[in-house]
Protein backbone atom coordinates (compact mmCIF):
# COMPACT_ATOMS: atom_id res chain seq x y z
CA UNK A 1 0.00 0.00 0.00
CA UNK A 2 1.38 3.68 -0.74
CA UNK A 3 0.59 6.18 1.56
CA UNK A 4 0.18 9.64 0.38
CA UNK A 5 1.32 12.59 2.59
CA UNK A 6 -2.03 14.50 1.15
CA UNK A 7 -5.01 14.03 -0.93
CA UNK A 8 -3.19 16.16 -3.40
CA UNK A 9 -0.36 13.65 -3.31
CA UNK A 10 -2.62 10.74 -3.63
CA UNK A 11 -4.71 12.32 -6.80
CA UNK A 12 -1.38 13.42 -8.50
CA UNK A 13 0.18 9.74 -7.67
CA UNK A 14 -2.98 7.70 -9.39
CA UNK A 15 -3.11 10.48 -11.97
CA UNK A 16 0.35 9.79 -12.66
CA UNK A 17 -0.55 6.18 -13.40
CA UNK A 18 -3.07 6.97 -15.53
CA UNK A 19 -1.06 9.58 -17.57
CA UNK A 20 1.47 6.84 -17.98
CA UNK A 21 -1.07 4.59 -19.29
CA UNK A 22 -2.82 6.73 -21.67
CA UNK A 23 1.25 8.23 -22.99
CA UNK A 24 2.39 4.35 -23.44
CA UNK A 25 -1.05 2.85 -25.00
CA UNK A 26 -2.75 5.88 -26.58
CA UNK A 27 -5.67 2.80 -27.73
CA UNK A 28 -5.98 2.16 -24.00
CA UNK A 29 -9.59 1.11 -22.21
CA UNK A 30 -9.84 2.93 -18.69
CA UNK A 31 -12.66 1.47 -16.21
CA UNK A 32 -13.59 4.47 -14.18
CA UNK A 33 -15.21 5.38 -10.54
CA UNK A 34 -17.25 7.97 -9.18
CA UNK A 35 -17.78 8.86 -5.96
CA UNK A 36 -15.71 11.85 -3.82
CA UNK A 37 -12.43 10.25 -3.93
CA UNK A 38 -11.23 10.12 -7.46
CA UNK A 39 -12.68 13.94 -7.89
CA UNK A 40 -8.85 15.43 -6.91
CA UNK A 41 -7.66 12.79 -9.78
CA UNK A 42 -9.96 13.94 -12.90
CA UNK A 43 -8.78 17.74 -11.93
CA UNK A 44 -5.58 16.72 -11.59
CA UNK A 45 -5.79 14.70 -15.33
CA UNK A 46 -7.66 17.18 -17.05
CA UNK A 47 -5.13 19.85 -15.85
CA UNK A 48 -2.42 17.89 -17.84
CA UNK A 49 -4.48 18.23 -21.04
CA UNK A 50 -4.02 14.65 -22.38
CA UNK A 51 -5.24 13.22 -25.54
CA UNK A 52 -8.29 11.24 -25.01
CA UNK A 53 -9.09 10.77 -28.76
CA UNK A 54 -8.48 7.42 -28.71
CA UNK A 55 -9.25 6.33 -25.27
CA UNK A 56 -11.95 4.35 -24.53
CA UNK A 57 -13.82 4.53 -21.12
CA UNK A 58 -15.97 2.35 -18.98
CA UNK A 59 -17.44 3.40 -15.82
CA UNK A 60 -17.98 0.94 -13.29
CA UNK A 61 -21.64 1.65 -12.47
CA UNK A 62 -24.54 3.84 -12.78
CA UNK A 63 -26.90 4.55 -10.54
CA UNK A 64 -30.95 3.30 -11.79
CA UNK A 65 -32.49 6.91 -12.29
CA UNK A 66 -32.75 9.80 -14.97
CA UNK A 67 -29.36 9.85 -16.86
CA UNK A 68 -29.71 13.93 -16.78
CA UNK A 69 -30.68 14.34 -13.21
CA UNK A 70 -27.20 16.41 -11.20
CA UNK A 71 -26.21 13.43 -9.46
CA UNK A 72 -26.51 10.76 -11.76
CA UNK A 73 -22.54 9.06 -12.44
CA UNK A 74 -23.55 10.50 -16.59
CA UNK A 75 -23.43 13.63 -15.08
CA UNK A 76 -21.13 13.51 -13.02
CA UNK A 77 -18.65 12.33 -15.29
CA UNK A 78 -19.35 14.73 -17.98
CA UNK A 79 -19.22 17.68 -15.18
CA UNK A 80 -15.58 15.86 -13.66
CA UNK A 81 -14.02 14.70 -17.41
CA UNK A 82 -15.79 14.35 -20.23
CA UNK A 83 -16.69 17.78 -20.96
CA UNK A 84 -13.34 19.04 -20.28
CA UNK A 85 -11.03 16.65 -22.40
CA UNK A 86 -11.34 15.97 -26.18
CA UNK A 87 -12.83 12.24 -24.91
CA UNK A 88 -15.45 11.02 -28.29
CA UNK A 89 -18.96 10.75 -26.59
CA UNK A 90 -18.75 7.77 -28.46
CA UNK A 91 -15.85 6.29 -26.25
CA UNK A 92 -17.63 6.31 -22.92
CA UNK A 93 -19.53 4.09 -21.86
CA UNK A 94 -22.19 3.11 -18.76
CA UNK A 95 -23.18 -0.40 -17.66
CA UNK A 96 -26.25 -0.98 -19.38
CA UNK A 97 -29.19 -3.60 -20.70
CA UNK A 98 -29.17 -6.23 -21.99
CA UNK A 99 -25.89 -6.86 -19.80
CA UNK A 100 -24.29 -9.37 -22.04
CA UNK A 101 -23.77 -6.81 -25.20
CA UNK A 102 -22.32 -4.11 -22.39
CA UNK A 103 -20.02 -7.21 -21.53
CA UNK A 104 -19.27 -7.65 -24.84
CA UNK A 105 -18.75 -4.40 -25.85
CA UNK A 106 -15.48 -4.81 -22.90
CA UNK A 107 -14.56 -8.20 -24.31
CA UNK A 108 -14.86 -7.21 -27.81
CA UNK A 109 -12.34 -4.38 -27.05
CA UNK A 110 -10.00 -6.47 -25.53
CA UNK A 111 -10.48 -6.02 -22.09
CA UNK A 112 -10.15 -2.91 -19.38
CA UNK A 113 -6.39 -2.13 -19.39
CA UNK A 114 -6.57 0.13 -16.13
CA UNK A 115 -9.44 0.16 -13.98
CA UNK A 116 -9.32 2.82 -10.98
CA UNK A 117 -11.35 1.61 -8.10
CA UNK A 118 -12.65 3.61 -5.00
CA UNK A 119 -13.99 1.26 -1.97
CA UNK A 120 -17.29 1.80 -0.06
CA UNK A 121 -17.29 1.87 3.55
CA UNK A 122 -18.55 -1.66 3.94
CA UNK A 123 -16.18 -2.99 1.35
CA UNK A 124 -18.07 -2.56 -1.57
CA UNK A 125 -16.19 -1.76 -5.43
CA UNK A 126 -18.66 -0.56 -7.66
CA UNK A 127 -21.51 -1.52 -6.70
CA UNK A 128 -20.62 -5.11 -5.88
CA UNK A 129 -22.26 -5.18 -1.59
CA UNK A 130 -21.22 -7.64 0.61
CA UNK A 131 -22.68 -10.84 -0.55
CA UNK A 132 -21.73 -10.52 -4.01
CA UNK A 133 -20.49 -13.14 -5.98
CA UNK A 134 -17.04 -13.18 -6.83
CA UNK A 135 -18.01 -14.57 -10.35
CA UNK A 136 -20.70 -12.11 -10.57
CA UNK A 137 -21.31 -10.15 -13.97
CA UNK A 138 -22.70 -6.46 -15.03
CA UNK A 139 -26.13 -6.51 -13.09
CA UNK A 140 -28.79 -4.88 -11.28
CA UNK A 141 -28.11 -4.87 -7.80
CA UNK A 142 -29.96 -3.40 -4.60
CA UNK A 143 -27.85 -0.61 -3.02
CA UNK A 144 -27.09 -1.79 1.06
CA UNK A 145 -28.44 0.69 3.99
CA UNK A 146 -24.75 1.42 4.49
CA UNK A 147 -24.49 2.50 1.02
CA UNK A 148 -27.68 4.54 0.85
CA UNK A 149 -26.34 6.49 3.86
CA UNK A 150 -23.08 7.03 2.81
CA UNK A 151 -24.57 8.53 -0.15
CA UNK A 152 -26.96 10.36 1.06
CA UNK A 153 -24.52 13.38 1.46
CA UNK A 154 -24.76 14.31 -2.35
CA UNK A 155 -28.74 14.67 -2.45
CA UNK A 156 -31.41 16.62 -0.48
CA UNK A 157 -32.62 14.09 1.28
CA UNK A 158 -31.66 10.26 1.96
CA UNK A 159 -35.08 9.39 0.67
CA UNK A 160 -33.66 10.85 -2.81
CA UNK A 161 -30.98 8.12 -3.08
CA UNK A 162 -31.38 6.12 -6.01
CA UNK A 163 -32.07 2.26 -4.36
CA UNK A 164 -30.95 0.40 -7.53
CA UNK A 165 -27.56 0.55 -9.80
CA UNK A 166 -26.42 -1.27 -12.70
CA UNK A 167 -22.69 -2.42 -11.64
CA UNK A 168 -19.97 -4.29 -13.41
CA UNK A 169 -19.68 -7.76 -11.35
CA UNK A 170 -16.42 -8.65 -9.54
CA UNK A 171 -15.47 -10.88 -12.19
CA UNK A 172 -15.82 -8.53 -14.51
CA UNK A 173 -13.87 -6.17 -12.55
CA UNK A 174 -10.69 -8.63 -12.09
CA UNK A 175 -10.51 -9.51 -15.68
CA UNK A 176 -9.01 -5.52 -15.64
CA UNK A 177 -5.17 -5.99 -16.58
CA UNK A 178 -4.14 -3.35 -14.16
CA UNK A 179 -6.15 -2.06 -10.80
CA UNK A 180 -5.20 0.73 -8.27
CA UNK A 181 -7.56 1.10 -5.48
CA UNK A 182 -7.61 4.80 -3.94
CA UNK A 183 -9.20 5.44 -1.10
CA UNK A 184 -8.49 9.00 1.43
CA UNK A 185 -9.96 9.57 4.93
CA UNK A 186 -8.95 7.48 8.48
CA UNK A 187 -12.64 6.22 7.72
CA UNK A 188 -11.01 3.68 5.33
CA UNK A 189 -7.99 2.41 6.84
CA UNK A 190 -9.83 -0.46 9.07
CA UNK A 191 -11.92 -1.82 5.81
CA UNK A 192 -8.86 -1.14 3.83
CA UNK A 193 -7.23 -3.24 5.96
CA UNK A 194 -9.72 -5.88 6.49
CA UNK A 195 -9.74 -6.10 2.66
CA UNK A 196 -6.23 -6.07 1.78
CA UNK A 197 -4.74 -8.36 4.75
CA UNK A 198 -8.06 -9.97 6.19
CA UNK A 199 -10.04 -12.90 4.93
CA UNK A 200 -10.78 -13.10 0.95
CA UNK A 201 -14.62 -13.54 1.37
CA UNK A 202 -17.57 -12.58 -0.71
CA UNK A 203 -18.82 -10.34 2.54
CA UNK A 204 -15.73 -7.88 2.17
CA UNK A 205 -15.91 -7.37 -1.79
CA UNK A 206 -12.82 -6.07 -1.85
CA UNK A 207 -11.15 -8.69 -0.47
CA UNK A 208 -11.03 -10.32 -3.83
CA UNK A 209 -8.43 -8.25 -5.57
CA UNK A 210 -6.18 -9.75 -3.08
CA UNK A 211 -6.48 -12.58 -5.87
CA UNK A 212 -4.91 -10.08 -8.55
CA UNK A 213 -1.90 -10.43 -9.53
CA UNK A 214 -1.39 -6.32 -10.61
CA UNK A 215 -2.92 -4.11 -7.86
CA UNK A 216 -1.90 -1.26 -6.28
CA UNK A 217 -3.56 0.40 -3.35
CA UNK A 218 -3.00 4.15 -2.72
CA UNK A 219 -4.26 5.78 0.77
CA UNK A 220 -4.00 9.15 2.59
CA UNK A 221 -5.72 10.36 5.50
P1 LIG B 1 -16.35 7.74 -1.99
O1 LIG B 1 -17.04 6.39 -2.43
O2 LIG B 1 -15.20 7.96 -2.92
O3 LIG B 1 -17.42 8.80 -2.18
O4 LIG B 1 -15.92 7.57 -0.57
C1 LIG B 1 -16.26 5.26 -2.64
C2 LIG B 1 -17.13 4.10 -3.02
O5 LIG B 1 -18.25 3.98 -2.50
O6 LIG B 1 -16.70 3.28 -3.84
Amino acid sequence: MIVSKSYKELSSTVADIVETQIKEHPLSKLGLPTGSTPLGMYDELVSRKLNWKSIITFNLDAYLMNINHSESYQSYMKKNLFDRTNIFPDHSHFPFRPFSVFEDKIEKSMGIDLCILGIGSNGHIAFNEPGSSFKSRTRVVNLSEQTIEDNARFFDSIEDVPKQAITMGLGTIMESKKIVLIANGKHKLNILNIAMSGEVTEDVPASILQNHDNVEVLYCE
